[in-house]
């Protein structure tokens, strides 16, 4: 019998640090829920849009002592496996309207579709860099819209998330970079050829583009406060990359629920824990991690904040995790295989660290000190997002069969 992996021996990394922020809401008009409504009509008027599932796991919850458990199943989004499309195809629509001088409404796509409207427009290229996900949603996106789209991946990434992205009929290659230097690869053939760049992630200089990706995201969270019908989580879980995902939906839930808004926990690979890393070091900078981040929670895999929604995170957020893969392989196999009566979620390895920190959290005697500090307890409505499916089947496999890191 296959020993489970979290009895294996591995050395397990999880490290925690608790977080006060000044709550500004300053720092969340980009994300507000009118400006959420803006991006929903957009993304409604997509062929193909509906709502993705939130699934209430109430087994799980009841094993683990916390009241309510829902997952946001975001492999159901569009086909492609992932949320990430909602802030490329926002984020082109934004660039392309504001060209044309029309608003970006339910109609929008469909007029960007128009032959009038590719006329006028001419011929763009989109590029960016990204882990896999990021790309897919800007190649599909450019594809609907009759664009070319070039992407550039990190050292490391799968062919299936390459072959994904070219099935689009984008240019795409593996490069010999990290994420990070990949997206400077990036941005730097847009100056050279007059490209496009879509980028998931801000920094001095470059923050319309991020923004408007980031007000992409916020359609899954409004649509999770549809789907709620008036419930608050007490609670939620945010995994980040460069942070762009975890700033629009807890900087959303902070507009929409003021001080009601759940204790919000973000969640990282401890080999690029760069939000972690800043939250830790508390000195109003920002700390980057460089080198090759090595870690399955390829989504995550990011070594450098996204400056726009760090001040959200620094405002609202209530503690920063990192720690090391076997959390993303327990949260796998934990929605994967759930118990009787709680619905499946399939979820990849950066979809699922949320769940294996929160089971961590709640069932370990060592992080005692942490629930408590969090107030995790049997009156607990806790909030995860399962940000992707299995989009590195073979990867997928091995955890749930138990031949991931198998000796
Ligand atoms: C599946 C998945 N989840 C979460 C994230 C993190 O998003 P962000 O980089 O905005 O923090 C990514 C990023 O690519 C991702 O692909």
């Amino acid at each position: 019998m296959a020993v489970p992996f979290w009895c294996t021996g591995w050395i397990m990394a999880f490290d925690y640090v608790l977080h006060k922020g000044a709550r500004s809401e300053a720092v969340l008009q980009s994300v507000t829920p009118a400006q959420a409504d803006m991006a929903q009509k957009f993304h409604s008027g997509i062929e193909g849009y509906a709502a993705t599932p939130l699934v209430n796991l109430q087994q799980w919850a009841q094993k683990i002592g916390v009241g309510k458990i829902w997952v946001k199943d975001e492999s159901k989004r569009f086909g492609l496996n992932a949320f990430k499309a909602l802030g490329g195809s926002y984020a082109i629509a934004k660039y392309l309207c504001g060209k044309l001088g029309i608003p970006v409404d339910e109609n929008a796509f469909n007029i960007l579709r128009s032959d009038e409207a590719r006329q006028k427009l001419g011929q763009i290229t989109f590029v960016t860099a990204t882990d896999g996900n990021h790309g897919r949603g800007v190649a599909w996106a450019a594809k609907l819209l009759g664009y070319k789209a070039v992407v550039y991946l990190p050292e490391g990434s799968s062919l299936e998330r390459l072959n994904n992205i070219r099935a689009l009929g984008a240019e795409a290659e593996i490069t010999k970079f990290n994420y990070d230097s990949a997206v400077r690869l990036a941005y730097a053939m847009s100056k050279k050829h007059g490209w496009v760049m879509v980028q998931d992630t801000a920094w001095p200089g470059y923050e319309e583009i991020p923004t408007w990706i980031m007000q992409g995201y916020t359609t899954m969270a409004q649509e999770i406060a549809a789907q709620l019908n008036g419930d608050v989580p007490t609670h939620l879980f945010l995994q980040a990359g460069v942070g762009s995902m975890a700033g629009a939906v807890l900087g959303y839930f902070a507009a929409l629920w003021g001080d009601k808004a759940p204790v919000t926990v973000i969640c990282e690979p401890d080999k690029a824990a760069c939000l972690y890393k800043t939250a830790a070091a508390g000195d109003g900078q920002i700390h980057k991690v460089g080198g090759k981040m090595d870690s399955m929670m390829a989504g995550l895999c990011c070594g450098e904040p996204c400056t726009v929604s760090w001040d959200i995170i620094d405002n609202f957020a209530s503690a920063f995790v990192a720690c090391s893969d076997e959390y993303a392989a327990r949260g796998m196999c934990l929605l994967g295989k759930p118990p009787a009566g709680d619905a499946r979620v399939v979820s990849g390895e950066s979809g699922a660290v949320t769940a294996g920190v929160l089971d961590a959290i709640m069932t370990e005697q060592e992080l005692a000190p942490l629930r408590e500090a969090l107030g995790l307890n049997k009156s607990s409505r806790v909030l995860l997002i399962s940000t992707e499916g299995d989009t590195d089947k073979v990867n997928y496999l091995k955890v749930l069969t138990g031949k991931w890191r198998q000796k």
